[in-house]
């Protein structure tokens, strides 16, 4: 069981205090798939960076199995099983993909190289190639993914795993992420995809740094198209008010 209790994260910058995060609270089960949904600067990311350690949250607490992770950093936490692909991955200047594969192994039980097949990249053309800017976006992205397979942790977090991968290969990533999914593994989804949102077992709603909604997907993912009609209706509506004198 992954625990996040009561979460809060406040971020300060030019001398403001920013809210990101409040009162989270979440308990992911071994075994299950979760999709995080929500609209953009909702806090999805943020919270997928509290779970892997990178931020510190102002208040709350981190569990896996019990054991409070709060202090402990991004290092150890991927020791202890829990595995963070970057909505936006970093680039490593002077290191190799095998390099990051390498390191990804460590943490598992002996996946090999077959992970960059998986997700469609030729080891024979990618192992050597430098993990940095001459890696077009897509490329990148698979590669964060790839190493997530090759990690194998306990608690996997994909962050829009779907973003900047074409429409040829969108399909056979979701067959990759939901065929790497194991009974003992917990896996969170961040996405505003549909047909990711509809192979998980529960759909998790973030609104303003908070979770709004929570629950099977065939009751939960109604409900959130039903509120974006209605909040489509109503900016519609006022549009018109606002601008009902402009000349047309
Ligand atoms: N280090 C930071 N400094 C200042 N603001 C931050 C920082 N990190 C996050 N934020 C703000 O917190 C809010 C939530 O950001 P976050 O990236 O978690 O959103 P998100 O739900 O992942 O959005 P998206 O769907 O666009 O990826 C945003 O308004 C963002 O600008
Ligand atoms: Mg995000």
């Amino acid at each position: 069981m992954f625990t996040l209790e009561d979460i809060s994260l406040i971020i300060e910058e030019s001398d403001q205090e920013i809210m990101i995060l409040h009162n989270i609270n979440l308990q992911l089960e071994a075994g299950k798939m979760y999709a995080l949904t929500g609209p953009n600067g909702s806090g999805k990311s943020s919270l997928a960076r509290v779970a892997m350690g990178i931020y510190k949250p102002t208040g709350g607490q981190v569990f896996l199995n019990g054991e409070d992770i709060t202090s402990l950093g991004i290092t150890e936490r991927a020791r202890r099983g829990i595995g963070y692909a970057f909505q936006q991955p970093p680039r490593f200047k002077g290191m190799q993909v095998k390099d990051m594969l390498e390191y990804a192994f460590k943490y598992s039980d002996g996946v090999n190289c077959q992970v960059l097949r998986q997700i469609g990249l030729c080891p024979e053309d990618y192992l050597e190639r430098a993990l940095d800017s001459s890696l077009s976006g897509g490329e990148m992205k698979r590669i964060e993914i790839a190493t997530m397979l090759a990690q194998n942790p306990k608690v996997r977090i994909f962050d829009e795993p779907e973003a900047g991968i074409d429409l040829w290969s969108f399909e056979q990533l979701i067959n990759v992420i939901g065929e790497s999914h194991r009974d003992n593994a917990t896996t969170m989804v961040i996405s505003h995809q549909e047909k990711i949102l509809n192979m998980v077992d529960e759909i998790i709603l973030m609104e303003g740094g908070t979770v709004s909604m929570r629950g099977d997907r065939d009751t939960i993912w109604p409900q959130i198209k039903e509120s974006a009609r209605c909040s489509c209706r109503r900016s519609c509506q006022m549009e018109e008010e606002i601008y009902a004198d402009c000349p047309r």
